[in-house]
């Protein structure tokens, strides 16, 4: 222990995608108080490398749905630390015009697609083969609840790319199980990120309707999901592997909820 924080993952070299905001960015924070060497990846070089400063790590700026982009960032890896022990899989966009299926384009279906599926496509397959050759390493992909309950306020391509994510994830850690790669689906519930904040406080109705399924009776901090996924990159979970793994408050649990 260093202060309060486990020290599970001393000197383990590990990815994170979206690294600069949100859940990669409390995940950044807290892999790194465990001893991690983190390597922020984002699109965003400003909040990315802010990140990364912030933890002693490195930033690189790569749009995750570029294949050479994606293959790249882990041969520099490997090839700079000799090691790729962690990827956490996690940049995901839910942009409006991906809505109802009856209003949302074929555009806006695919740019989801790409942006939360086909990436964490390519971050297995790149990251995979290092693991191999290391006979060690622990992926986690960022699903969500809605891979695993319906919502009458559909985000028709988001819900369906995180399916892809979850039975994706499922099925390579089944396949390389025996080769000492943990592959695991991270099932969040409902974040208390800036955006919802903005997004609930001008429309409390909408807060209410989502806040009433929730047996804790709220949303969940960013910091709460990153202890998931320290657990889920350190040895503490090495039983653990093609897993759904919710951090969901309770909701996909519930019938009737708590007053
Ligand atoms: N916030 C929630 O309530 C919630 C719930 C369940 C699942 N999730 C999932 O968790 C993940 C993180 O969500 P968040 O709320 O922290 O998001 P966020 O918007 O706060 O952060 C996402 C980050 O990903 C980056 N990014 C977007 N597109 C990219 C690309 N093409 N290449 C590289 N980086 C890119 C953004 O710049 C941003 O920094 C997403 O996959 C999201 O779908 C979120």
């Amino acid at each position: 222990m260093k202060g309060n924080t486990l020290q599970r993952l001393q000197d383990r070299v590990a990815v994170i995608t979206g690294g600069g905001s949100g859940i990669g960015k409390a995940s950044a924070v807290r892999l790194a108080a465990e001893g991690a060497r983190v390597v922020v990846v984002d699109v965003d070089a400003a909040t990315g490398k802010a990140v990364a400063d912030a933890v002693n790590g490195e930033f690189a700026q790569v749009d995750i749905t570029n294949e050479d982009g994606i293959r790249g960032l882990f041969d520099d890896v490997v090839e700079r630390h000799g090691r790729l022990d962690i990827v956490f899989n996690n940049a995901g966009i839910s942009p409006p015009d991906d809505d109802s299926i009856l209003t949302t384009g074929i555009d806006a279906w695919r740019r989801v697609q790409e942006v939360n599926l086909t990436s964490v496509f390519l971050g297995c397959k790149y990251a995979i083969p290092h693991m191999q050759r290391q006979g060690k390493g622990s992926i986690i992909n960022t699903a969500s609840f809605v891979a695993l309950m319906g919502a009458a306020t559909s985000q028709i391509s988001y819900t369906a790319s995180k399916g892809g994510v979850l039975a994706m994830s499922r099925e390579l850690g089944v396949q390389f199980a025996r080769e000492g790669i943990r592959v695991n689906a991270l099932c969040p519930g409902p974040v208390n990120t800036p955006l919802l904040q903005e997004l609930f406080a001008k429309d409390p109705e909408r807060a209410a309707r989502r806040l009433v399924h929730i047996p804790l009776g709220r949303f969940a901090e960013p910091e709460e999901i990153a202890a998931a996924v320290a657990f889920l990159a350190s040895d503490d979970s090495s039983f653990i592997t093609a897993s759904q793994f919710l951090v969901d408050g309770g909701l996909t649990g519930a019938y009737v909820t708590p007053l």
